[in-house]
């Protein structure tokens, strides 16, 4: 018998017990005659003590040491209240090594001197860490609450294949030669979209699946080129449907998860979000939204902004009160020469403004009055192309609520992002592109926009956006032959090849494809949002670096001349 118990159990109940550990060694604390050890094992950690004598001769013990000891539980003179084995410690009778450790390449605390990179060459040694086994528990838990939640709501877990054919997702999709089938590749998925469809039409009434995608894209803190999905698919769904099932399962996560009520979600149109944030994944917990001051410029006669085909402004309240000063002084210098210009309002009432020609006291004076600013407060501007100047302003809100602290991860604020648009003009390939997907369905009224004016197409798509970042996107999808068809050929495919490509699934549609909407959430940035941590790294157990490459194990490789033969490749 390895153990007994494990070394997160023993308490002060437990004193006079015979017990039997296994663990590694986290400390030794050598005091002439005793040794004192700490022992942890996924559970926790305890305090054994040894008398020197009970330990033979050239003995040695290090850190990280597996080791195995029998012994009494005795209780701790000086306690321990901040774990719970704190108030007891094994006296050890017999001691065994069970493998030794090489010295550590980093820390095993808390708190560790490893740098990312060394930590990712040791992920094993790393997820020995609490931070990241409490992440990898904290995901479990999550994984779980969503799996009973979803399946007690109808949904059934279906398993989808991985090895397919490329998806149009959006990204590049990664392949794998076939050795059978010579020059031909198999992609593997970038999400379920075709076949949680194809569920649908195989009368699997909900779905849901939880998911690794691949997609080669950059990584990002919130982007990795393997993830995973919380997928979900119904039938007989139309937009309010999948809004008020899918809100209502995200607040029963934030409930069970952080014990959390989260309010009602906002939802507003993709349009309104461009203009009151300059973005389609605003963060909303703070204020600061664009005022929009053409007709005021124009009415007041300021002759430079008139002449602009946009002029936003925002307020940012209580800027003074803040401790970031001197970086925010510094960022308003920088931008001074760009399209921006600011106003402070100090609370000894003097009037700070930014040294463009155009701007004088009384222009000056009319912004104040508009916004009803008081003083404290900093007004800030943006002007010229519409759309530069949204997504400028946009980044700089956000920039500003970075310095005032705004960004409190412990607080979320999600919301519901409606109608986005169907198609974009690609000026590369001089193409449309679907914003979602080819299979996302075009808003009924707008459908005739397709001959005249297709980037004005509103789809019946959602993202669900906490806290700035897109935690989940969906859509009601097409069911309908001759739509589908549209797209496709809108999307600059031939008929040749919309029949090579989606055959089989435009196939489908013509025995009885039921209306069906779904969405797909991504799971590692949702337990990265809710434990409140910056990178979805941390959440996953061998994550790729940021150049997508797993430096433990060295992928991608080169492969051997006889494999690639294999493979057909010279
Ligand atoms: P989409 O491509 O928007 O939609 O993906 C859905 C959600 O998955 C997460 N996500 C990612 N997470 C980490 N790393 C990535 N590289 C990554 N890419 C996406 C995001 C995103 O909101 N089939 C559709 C869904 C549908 O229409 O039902 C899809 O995949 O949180």
């Amino acid at each position: 018998m390895y153990r007994t118990h494990n070394c997160g159990e023993l308490n002060i109940k437990d004193v006079g017990k015979e017990v039997i550990l296994s663990g590694w060694i986290q400390k030794i604390r050598n005091l002439g005659s005793l040794f004192f050890i700490d022992i942890r094992d996924y559970f926790g950690i305890t305090q054994l003590i040894i008398s020197k004598k009970s330990v033979k001769k050239n003995f040695f013990l290090g850190k990280e040491y597996l080791i195995q000891v029998k012994g009494k539980v005795v209780e701790r003179l000086s306690k321990n209240y901040n774990i719970s084995t704190g108030e007891i410690e094994i006296s050890i009778d017999h001691i065994e090594l069970l493998n030794s450790s090489l010295s550590l390449p980093f820390t095993i605390e808390n708190k560790t001197d490893g740098n990312e990179e060394i930590r990712m060459i040791y992920r094993y040694l790393d997820i020995r860490r609490n931070p990241i086994k409490n992440n990898l528990i904290a995901r479990h838990n999550l994984s779980l609450e969503i799996r009973n939640f979803l399946s007690k709501n109808g949904f059934l877990e279906v398993e989808t294949p991985v090895l397919i054919n490329s998806t149009p997702e959006g990204a590049r999709s990664f392949v794998v030669p076939s050795r059978t089938h010579i020059n031909k590749f198999y992609a593997l998925a970038q999400s379920p979209q075709l076949f949680k469809q194809l569920l649908m039409i195989g009368g699997i009434d909900k779905y849901f699946q939880i998911v690794k995608c691949f997609r080669d894209e950059d990584s990002r803190s919130d982007r990795q080129i393997e993830f995973t999905q919380i997928d979900c698919e119904m039938s007989f769904v139309k937009v309010h449907d999948v809004l008020v099932f899918f809100e209502h399962f995200i607040k029963h996560i934030f409930k069970k998860i952080k014990n959390i009520q989260l309010d009602s979600f906002p939802c507003i149109s993709y349009f309104d979000a461009i203009k009151k944030y300059g973005t389609d994944s605003p963060d909303i917990r703070f204020n600061m939204s664009f005022v929009e001051l053409n007709d005021l410029v124009q009415k007041k006669d300021i002759n430079f902004l008139k002449k602009q085909e946009l002029v936003i402004g925002i307020k940012v309240e209580r800027f003074q009160d803040n401790n970031n000063n001197n970086e925010i002084n510094s960022f308003l210098k920088k931008i001074e020469k760009k399209n921006f210009f600011w106003i402070k309002y100090l609370y000894d009432k003097t009037l700070l403004y930014s040294k463009q020609k155009f701007l004088n006291d009384k222009i000056i004076k009319i912004f104040i009055k508009h916004f009803e600013a008081i003083p404290g407060e900093l007004l800030f501007f943006s002007y010229g192309k519409k759309r530069d100047t949204r997504k400028e302003l946009g980044k700089i809100r956000s920039k500003i609520a970075d310095f005032l602290n705004l960004k409190n991860y412990k607080i979320f604020k999600p919301l519901w992002i409606t109608d986005l648009p169907l198609l974009e003009w690609e000026e590369k390939s001089k193409k449309y592109k679907s914003v979602h997907h080819p299979f996302t369905s075009p808003k009924e009224e707008d459908i005739y926009l397709l001959e005249i004016n297709p980037k004005k197409i509103r789809s019946k798509s959602y993202d669900l956006i906490i806290n700035g970042i897109e935690i989940g996107s969906g859509s009601i999808r097409i069911h309908n032959k001759k739509i589908q068809n549209l797209i496709f050929k809108h999307l600059g495919l031939s008929q040749k090849e919309i029949e090579s490509k989606f055959g089989f699934f435009i196939k489908a549609f013509e025995y009885g494809i039921p209306p069906h909407g779904g969405i797909a959430f991504g799971l590692d940035r949702l337990i990265n949002l809710l434990e409140g941590n910056d990178n979805i790294k941390n959440f996953i157990a061998f994550p790729k670096n940021n150049y997508g490459k797993d430096i433990m194990i060295n992928a991608p490789s080169f492969l051997e001349k006889e494999k690639l033969k294999e493979l057909h490749f010279r």
